[in-house]
């Protein structure tokens, strides 16, 4: 049996003439942080949609916790997402309801749980991204964005996944808020015992909290592995990413190996 809770094999998107993917492949191991970066229009969302079951690639597979995503039959389907959560950078919070009301309304959609419970659940998981009870009826429009994030965390932890999406989680976040976010992740992780795969331009973020980074680039996952060794990949993109000024910034303390002249990290097939 693989470790990957979540297997991409030789995976092509197309949408006419354009590919997006060419034959990509990817594990993303049980427990690790993986960052997935890449230039606009690289194909990263529809990457992540994909991961999803929100839609098919062209070709290929993936799989999530074993189960194929075009071919597991629908209880099964229904099943694995019960044990997945996903942070939308955009919308995070349905507006028309209280933060109350969207966090419990995945606890709902089981309708299996008591108002009592799913109370007690509701306020458990405000607890857990350190937003104060009070805040419980409040409606999503009289909040901070920082806020507005860590319900949305909450609402993705609602059902206490084992797997968390997140798309741009500290987007639109100053410094501080950013970096405290970046911690309550790192320490969920820990606490959880999560798998976390992050779509993200922010340096701060990924080298915070990456176990592992994957660079979405010529239609393919061109460098996978730890920020450093990443960084340390002769490729266009990641130059210009790892080693502009904010890069070099965000990268010091990290101890950069010399650029290899193979290419280990390439893709995994
Ligand atoms: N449904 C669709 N129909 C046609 N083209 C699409 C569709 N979805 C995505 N694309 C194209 O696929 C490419 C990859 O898009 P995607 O949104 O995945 O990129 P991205 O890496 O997330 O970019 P960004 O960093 O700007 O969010 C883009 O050229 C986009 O125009
Ligand atoms: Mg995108």
């Amino acid at each position: 049996m693989s470790d990957c809770i979540i297997e991409i094999r030789n995976l092509w998107t197309q949408f006419g003439a354009q590919v997006v993917h060419r034959d990509l492949n990817l594990c993303v191991h049980r427990g690790e942080v993986l960052s997935l970066v890449g230039g606009s229009g690289s194909g990263k969302s529809t990457l992540l949609r994909e991961m999803l079951g929100l839609e098919h690639p062209t070709q290929g597979e993936v799989r999530v916790f074993g189960i194929s995503l075009r071919d597991g039959d629908r209880a099964e389907l229904r099943r694995i997402r019960n044990r997945w959560g996903m942070l939308f950078q955009e919308g995070a919070l349905f507006s028309a309801l209280s933060v109350y009301e969207n966090i419990a309304l995945p606890l709902r959609e089981l309708k299996t749980l008591d108002e009592e419970l799913i109370h007690d659940l509701v306020m458990l998981k405000l607890d857990m991204v350190g937003i104060e009870r009070g805040h419980a009826s409040k409606m999503p429009s009289s909040l901070s964005g920082g806020m507005v994030k860590r319900i949305g965390l909450a609402r993705a932890l609602s059902l206490e996944p084992e797997l968390l999406f997140l798309d741009e989680p500290t987007a639109g976040l100053d410094p501080d808020r950013s970096e405290s976010f970046c911690t309550l992740i790192a320490n969920l992780k820990r606490e959880l015992g999560l798998t976390v795969v992050m779509v993200t331009h922010d340096l701060d973020t990924i080298v915070s909290i990456s176990d592992r980074v994957a660079v979405l680039a010529d239609q393919k996952i061109a460098a996978l592995g730890s920020v450093a060794e990443v960084a340390a990949v002769p490729h266009p993109f990641i130059e210009n990413f790892f080693q502009g000024d904010r890069g070099k910034r965000a990268l010091e303390g990290l101890k950069l190996p010399r650029p290899a002249s193979s290419a280990p990290l390439r893709q995994e097939n």
